[in-house]
């Protein structure tokens, strides 16, 4: 048995604060990585208890999870609009702006949280950051038919992502680069990667986040856009 950090209580505490907003009836989108899996078991267990949802999970180790627990989870293909997301992040700031993708699955939690009328990131302490760009790269999600060309407009800031000796592969069997951007205009850095050909998706979310509970040390913080976040 893994004991428990302090960092996975955070995590913990972040997302039944989270699954509070979960009713029945509602269409779920799952998150991806170790504090979703938290809100994953959550969810499984007010499923047990009654609850009726269902999901869409936006990586194959979160659908994995989910159906194990009960949960109903939906082809994503078939879903045009989702009630609520709950994911994780690898940085968040009071704007609400997130870095994600550390776990690589940026692209289709994108797409998830677009479709999502409301998105909602859960994190310990450790991901708030005064301005993103402090601590996580920024994953860019490439079309491996394009990696040298966009490897070189993307420029030095970019390490391609390894698995071992060969190059990391997304669910989507796409290539990854993790990139240090300067941030300080970061909305000219999101328009200048959406730009590029053969870049199909990338880790900043600027406008998806509504609302975000990051817990430290037990205490959980609630910041939803508009109170102080833009
Ligand atoms: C997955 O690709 C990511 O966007 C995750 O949401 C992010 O990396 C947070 O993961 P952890 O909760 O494991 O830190």
């Amino acid at each position: 048995m893994t004991a428990q950090t302090d960092s996975d209580g955070d995590k913990d505490a972040a997302a039944a604060a989270a699954i509070e907003e979960v009713r029945d009836g509602m269409l779920i989108g799952l998150g991806t990585g170790s504090t979703a899996a938290h809100a994953i078991r959550r969810l499984g267990e007010r499923v047990a208890g009654g609850l009726a949802i269902r999901a869409v999970a936006t990586s194959h180790a979160s659908a994995t999870l989910a159906e194990s627990l009960g949960i109903v989870v939906l082809d994503f293909a078939d879903v045009p609009r989702i009630d609520l997301t709950i994911d994780g992040a690898d940085e968040i700031d009071t704007r609400l702006y997130a870095v994600k993708g550390a776990g690589g699955a940026m692209l289709r939690e994108k797409v998830v949280a677009e479709a999502s009328d409301r998105m909602v990131v859960i994190a310990d302490g450790s991901k708030r950051v005064a301005a993103i760009g402090t601590k996580a790269p920024v994953p860019v999600e490439i079309l491996p038919f394009a990696r040298a060309f966009v490897l070189r407009a993307l420029g030095e800031a970019a390490v391609l992502r390894m698995a071992g000796d060969r190059p990391y592969l997304t669910d989507n069997g796409n290539l990854v680069a993790d990139c240090r951007f300067d941030l300080a205009d970061v909305v000219a850095v999101a328009r200048r990667l959406e730009a590029i050909p053969g870049v199909l998706g990338h880790g900043l979310f600027l406008d998806q986040v509504d609302v975000a509970y990051i817990a430290e040390a037990g205490v959980v913080s609630r910041l939803e856009r508009g109170d102080g976040a833009s």
